[in-house]
């Protein structure tokens, strides 16, 4: 498998070199340097493929631009929830305006709406402008689609159902010098009844933990100071290699990296946290004090027909064992409002947990029904005025919960990695917690990617204003 992913990456750098002199002929024919823009969708797997992405883009000879107007435009999708699904229709509309006035220009799509049998056929039928439609299992192809489109002058499809080899070591960019996400494993094997993520991501696969950790060690070479480890379920990371290791384990090995200061990851699901994890946490100068514990509601009849694998009680003790284990850990979630068969009892164990679990801040969702999930079959969806009620009562009880637990830091004086120049003001710089909060401070941009110590002066909810110590 490795020895594969090996000659195929190999066989995409020679095809960037080929493909690269006919761009460079292009771009001399049109007077310019040709420019490419890349707009994602959906979460950081989707972030992290367009660096990727853009990494191939910027071998071939295209230069970034900001707008959509370019000669070369990738909507990297999303379709978790039917909104981002549509947002994409709506951004194909302009293209094809923009499509009109620039003969050079092509038009792609990847991301997990391509991998929908459905969304395809549609595209084919009315969106004939749309050069190259690729999927989530073969985006280091792109150079190659490229000049596949360019020898043709017909719509470019190339869609696997599921992952072959991992195809390590092409070029990528970073959208920040200081730090980076790393892919510990793609796809999810977990079926949640609500989710489509299993259908277009595929079969669970983790990396090598020696890829990874040379990957990480380039990148701190580089200037990289943060990681954030990611995956669908990155608590069930190594379970299938041919020498299983687990996350604990790889978080250990990580920890060892030279240069590196902070590790964070993304996302746990509370039925494969194990002890030796929290204890890994609890022992780390590294791994950030921040858990991303979906719990998705608080019913356990309703985790049953999500298909989660845990209980309340479960989850709850959960949270106990975190919270007395690194008792100044920040914990988030992700909640969905309207599951299929959701009653009001149900919902009030949601508010519960919310209550109990005192989490900094939560993600919450209206339930969207995705085709060929099993909750898209069931009966008893429930009506949008009463999910709208509850949605309204969760977000309450979200905003108390997080105003109690934001503010605690306050007088303290903590460690912030500074991530820019504030936007709204010059003079001060915005970096964040290990907990994950921001804190704005006076300071120059010669602070950016630099951890500082900084007095946390004053809580105003969701950030903190202070001054550097
Ligand atoms: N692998 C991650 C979540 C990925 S999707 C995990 O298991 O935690 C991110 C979030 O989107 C999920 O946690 C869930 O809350 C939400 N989500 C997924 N499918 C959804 C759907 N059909 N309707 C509404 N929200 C959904
Ligand atoms: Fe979706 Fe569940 Fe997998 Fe998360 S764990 S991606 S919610 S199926
Ligand atoms: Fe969306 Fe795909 Fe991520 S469906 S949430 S971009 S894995």
């Amino acid at each position: 498998m490795k020895e594969q992913g090996q000659l195929e990456a190999s066989r995409q750098l020679e095809i960037i070199e080929q493909c690269k002199k006919r761009i460079q002929q292009i771009s001399e024919e049109a007077g310019r340097t040709l420019t490419y823009h890349i707009s994602t969708f959906g979460c950081q797997m989707n972030f992290k493929d367009s660096e990727k992405l853009a990494g191939i883009l910027e071998q071939l000879g295209y230069q970034e631009v900001d707008s959509e107007q370019a000669d070369f435009v990738l909507l990297n999708t999303c379709t978790v929830r039917e909104n981002a699904n549509l947002k994409v229709y709506g951004h194909l509309g302009m293209l094809k305006s923009y499509k009109k006035k620039n003969p050079h220009m092509i038009i792609a799509l990847c991301g997990c709406m391509m991998q929908e049998e459905l969304v395809v056929a549609k595209l084919k039928e009315s969106y004939r402008f749309v050069d190259i439609i690729f999927g989530t299992h073969n985006i280091y192809k792109l150079a190659e689609l490229i000049q596949t489109r360019l020898e043709s002058d017909r719509m470019v499809v190339d869609l696997w159902k599921d992952a072959k080899e991992i195809v390590e070591d092409l070029p990528s960019v970073r959208k920040y010098s200081f730090k980076a996400g790393v892919n510990i494993m793609f796809g999810c094997n977990n079926f949640c009844s609500y989710c489509i993520v299993p259908y277009v991501r595929g079969r669970e696969r983790s990396r090598e933990p020696e890829d990874i950790i040379h990957e990480i060690e380039q990148m701190v070479s580089e200037g990289v100071v943060e990681v954030m480890l990611l995956g669908q379920n990155v608590n069930s990371y190594g379970k299938t290699l041919e020498q299983p290791i687990s996350f604990a384990e790889l978080l250990q090995k990580v920890e060892q990296i030279e240069g590196l200061k902070r590790i964070r990851f993304m996302t746990s699901h509370p039925k494969d946290l194990s002890d030796d994890l929290i204890a890994v946490m609890k022992n780390s100068k590294k791994i950030c004090k921040h858990m991303h514990l979906p719990v998705q509601s608080g019913s356990t009849r309703l985790l049953e027909k999500m298909n989660r694998r845990y209980t309340k009680e479960h989850y709850l003790a959960l949270v106990d064992k975190l919270k007395t284990a690194i008792p100044d850990i920040s914990l988030t979630t992700d909640i969905i409002v309207g599951f299929p068969g959701e009653t009001e009892e149900d919902f009030l164990e949601t508010i519960d947990v919310v209550r109990k679990a005192e989490y900094d801040s939560a993600y919450t969702f209206i339930y969207s029904k995705r085709t060929g999930t099993p909750a898209a079959a069931m009966e008893e969806q429930v009506p949008e005025e009463v999910v709208k009620e509850r949605f309204q009562r969760l977000l309450d009880v979200v905003a108390e919960s997080s105003a109690k637990r934001t503010g605690r830091l306050e007088g303290e004086t903590a460690e912030v990695l500074v991530e820019g120049v504030s936007e709204q003001d010059a003079s001060m710089v915005t970096g964040r917690l290990s907990n994950n909060l921001l804190v704005h401070f006076p300071g120059t941009e010669e602070l950016v990617g630099s951890l500082v110590m900084v007095k946390l002066e004053e809580s105003k909810g969701f950030y903190y204003i202070g001054a550097k110590v």
